[in-house]
């Protein structure tokens, strides 16, 4: 535990982190390490513990016990010489809605008592160029999170922590987000990310640790995850006549159909592909279209918990 080596290449270390709210175990003996200069997201549905957990590492809550280092020094310990060397965008970040763009970031260096921010540096970061003089309020949410990124960035930290910088944002702010994010990455700045969006997940990371319930059931590089946890293929036959369902469950398999007549079946192999697509064409059945693909962290995440990932009707697909 925690050797030489250890110090130097991991810039977070949790080790047996629990955290518990009365009665309430919201984060249940987890540990991890991030190494430095990778994208790390702790990826989960609503009330898993990913805020809990971030904002223990970035020493705004404390633990109930386990031991987290940051940049090799204890989060509980050493809050004063921890606290100047990273950014922080808490969960539904809010700023001074009367404020500019500019002044904001101006106000937020002079809190950190600053003296050479490339504050025009951050603006062309965050591509909010053209709202330099627009107060807060008036900017979309896409661009108020953008100036959020800018903000926990204004200190040029080793580590930034963003909790859920994407929720809320339409498909087109996300993504504009997303660039940014990209550019950190690109950078090499290590980032330390929570998001209940596997497309955001799998995009950024290097590293997912899926949260559930307070634990981490799963951790590895979006390739893996999917590799070790999903060995199957995904086949999505569509605007199939109501045979089909018959002749694929018949042979075997576990059809699943959707509202809009299509047919999902997980299969192993590509063999398999061609078997069902026979039967289906001896059957005199009729085909409008077939998708095989791998499964995605989303379906990952379903197998392991056998819970969506996010809530409500949007439900996991067509968000394109
Ligand atoms: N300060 C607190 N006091 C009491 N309970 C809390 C507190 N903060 C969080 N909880 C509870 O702990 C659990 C984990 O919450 P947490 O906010 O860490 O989850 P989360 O993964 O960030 O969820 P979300 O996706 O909704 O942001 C939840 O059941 C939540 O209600
Ligand atoms: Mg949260």
């Amino acid at each position: 535990m925690g050797s030489m080596m250890k110090e130097a290449e991991h810039v977070i270390e949790v080790e047996k982190l629990t955290k518990r709210y009365g009665d309430l175990l919201a984060v249940n003996d987890i540990s991890f390490n991030v190494r430095k200069g990778e994208v790390f997201a702790l990826l989960g549905p609503n009330g898993a513990g990913k805020t809990t957990t971030v904002e223990i590492i970035d020493t705004i809550r404390t633990p109930t016990s386990g031991k987290v280092s940051l940049l090799g020094m204890d989060v509980t310990k050493k809050k004063h010489d921890i606290v100047p060397r990273i950014g922080v965008l808490p969960q539904g970040f809010s700023s001074f809605d009367r404020i500019t763009v500019r002044e904001t970031l101006q106000y937020y260096s002079r809190l950190f008592r600053l003296r050479d921010t490339d504050v025009d540096g951050l603006i062309e970061l965050v591509t909010l160029k053209d709202k330099t003089q627009e107060i807060y309020k008036n900017l979309s949410g896409g661009l108020q999170q953008r100036l959020g990124i800018a903000i926990a960035l204004v200190n040029d930290p080793e580590v930034v922590f963003l909790d859920e910088p994407t929720t809320g944002l339409d498909p087109r702010a996300r993504r504009e987000v997303w660039d940014v994010l990209l550019g950190l990455k690109k950078k090499g700045t290590t980032v330390f990310l929570t998001t209940h969006y596997m497309e955001e997940a799998e995009l950024l990371a290097d590293t997912v640790a899926i949260i559930s319930k307070g634990k981490i059931i799963a951790m590895g590089s979006p390739g893996e995850l999917i590799e070790s946890n999903a060995n199957y293929l995904v086949l999505t036959l569509q605007f199939v006549d109501e045979q089909a369902f018959e002749i694929v469950r018949k042979m075997g398999f576990e059809p699943v159909q959707d509202n809009r007549k299509n047919i999902k079946v997980r299969v192993e192999h590509t063999d398999d592909v061609q078997k069902i697509l026979n039967a289906i064409k001896d059957a005199g059945t009729s085909l409008h279209s077939l998708d095989v693909r791998k499964p995605n962290l989303e379906e990952v995440f379903l197998k392991l918990t056998g819970e969506a990932l996010r809530e409500g009707p949007a439900g996991g697909r067509g968000a394109e």
